[in-house]
């Protein structure tokens, strides 16, 4: 993988800073659908997970406003992005942004009511031990929310494949989320899928 799609796993230097700009934008309309499929009530507090350019912090906080929107990224360039596009609501306390990896969550157990994952669980080192810290941060009967644009069909070669192998993607199939997910603790899961590839998987945690 050449040193600028690395930014799409990891975004670092100038590099990163255009990437996660142009994510932002590029990244709209699926992040639209998807929340459309997200029920979030106004007093949520919501953990996005690879939070990237910070834009559905942004978005998140419009649809919680008695809530908080926090947001976790393994990479500097995309929490300082993400705190400066959040700028008031990180001053007036309604956002709050870390650096840190899904491996190791930095919230205490039963933090939140809901938890997103954003085009970004492709990426995720362990995703039967990532979702168990996923569980473990969320409130219980919290929800666990992700959006994906890439995703495997259950038969036949997934879309993308050009992305997929260039930038070394895991993808899923619907059954292997259910999978996971139950064997992670979660029930109640809800899985939409559009077009070419728009997922969108919502499971509620039971502890
Ligand atoms: C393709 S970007 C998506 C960004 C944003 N969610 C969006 O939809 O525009 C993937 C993001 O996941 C983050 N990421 C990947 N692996 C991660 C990990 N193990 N822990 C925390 N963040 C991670 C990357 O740094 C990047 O910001």
């Amino acid at each position: 993988m050449t040193k600028f799609f690395e930014n799409f796993r990891k975004p670092r230097g100038w590099g990163g800073r255009l990437l996660i700009a142009s994510m932002n934008i590029g990244h709209g309309g699926i992040s639209r659908w998807g929340l459309s499929h997200l029920a979030i009530k106004p007093s949520d507090h919501i953990l996005d997970i690879g939070c990237g350019g910070g834009k559905n912090v942004a978005r998140m906080l419009k649809r919680a406003p008695e809530g908080k929107v926090c947001g976790l990224d393994y990479s500097e360039v995309c929490v300082e992005k993400t705190k400066r596009l959040n700028r008031r609501a990180v001053i007036e306390g309604r956002a709050e942004i870390r650096l840190g990896s899904v491996s190791e969550n930095p919230w205490r157990d039963n933090s939140f009511d809901v938890v997103t994952a954003f085009e970004t669980v492709y990426f995720w080192p362990d995703f039967a031990k990532d979702l168990r810290e996923v569980g473990r941060v969320l409130k219980p009967g919290g929800i666990f929310f992700i959006c994906n644009e890439m995703n495997k069909p259950e038969e036949g070669e997934a879309p993308y494949q050009y992305w997929i192998k260039k930038l070394d993607l895991k993808t899923y199939t619907a059954s292997d989320f259910r999978k996971y997910l139950a064997e992670a603790g979660f029930v109640e899961v809800n899985i939409v899928s559009e077009g070419k590839g728009r997922t969108c998987v919502s499971a509620r945690v039971k502890k």
